[in-house]
């Protein structure tokens, strides 16, 4: 289970001034298994949120569990959770398929052993024959397809997905819904999928919650 209890943060300016509240004593429990659906308008912290939980930013105060164990101060490779960023953040300087192998040599795998997953995880978001592409020649929908493949390799316990088929055309998007809600359950995986689209939520998500004012709050 994930736990936020009595999180709080915010962003502050150049002369320290509040300019943000991200969480304001937030708390929220996701069980072990679930994926829910985190909306709220543009602005109100849902990247931010996700970052805390990956341990990219630490919060101003307030804790963050996991299976009852705080990991407010663990760094970010030590969680082994997967995240996938808004923007992709993909590594201009390596082809596809290394994109994607990349956590996997992080956690200590051989280059045979990491290639080879990262072509099945390819394959499965469609991309087989791209691995030796240069990420930056794919197109917008290609490149959130290897961020995909890259979160979802690793076989995180929670994986956070943000805004993760904004780019995609609608079959592609349907399908590869289908394919991840499957994946989940198959692995016992806990999701947070940051999302403006309803339907995807609904096609996606077991329950859903909105984020505004720096809390969270049960819509279904
Ligand atoms: N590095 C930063 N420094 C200061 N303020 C920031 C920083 N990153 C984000 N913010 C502010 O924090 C607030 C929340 O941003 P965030 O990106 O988390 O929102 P969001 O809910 O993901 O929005 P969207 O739906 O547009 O993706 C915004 O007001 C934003 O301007
Ligand atoms: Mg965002």
């Amino acid at each position: 289970m994930l736990e936020l209890r009595d999180l709080s943060h915010a962003w502050s300016d150049d002369q320290g001034q509040s300019c943000g509240v991200v969480a304001d004593r937030l708390n929220w429990q996701i069980p072990r298994g679930e994926t829910v659906a985190l909306l709220g308008p543009s602005g109100s912290g849902k990247s931010t949120l996700l970052r805390l939980i990956a341990g990219l930013e630490v919060p101003d105060q307030g804790d963050i569990l996991w299976d009852g164990q705080a990991i407010t101060h663990v760094p970010p490779e030590r969680r082994h959770f997967g995240l996938m960023f808004q923007d992709f953040a993909l590594f201009s300087h390596l082809n596809v398929q290394d994109n994607v192998a990349f956590g996997l040599r992080e956690q200590g795998q051989s280059k045979r052993a990491a290639r080879l997953q990262a072509l099945q995880a390819l394959e499965a978001m469609g991309l087989a024959d791209r691995g030796l592409a240069h990420v930056l020649s794919l197109s917008g929908g290609e490149q959130q397809r290897v961020a995909l493949a890259r979160a979802w390799v690793t076989k995180p316990k929670l994986m956070l997905l943000d805004e993760p088929f904004s780019a995609l055309d609608a079959d592609r998007r349907a399908q590869l819904r289908d394919e991840f809600k499957a994946w989940f359950k198959t692995h016992d995986m806990t999701c947070i999928l940051v999302t403006h689209d309803q339907a995807d939520a609904e096609a996606m998500a077991d329950h859903a919650w909105r984020l505004g004012e720096g809390r969270v709050t049960p819509l279904w």
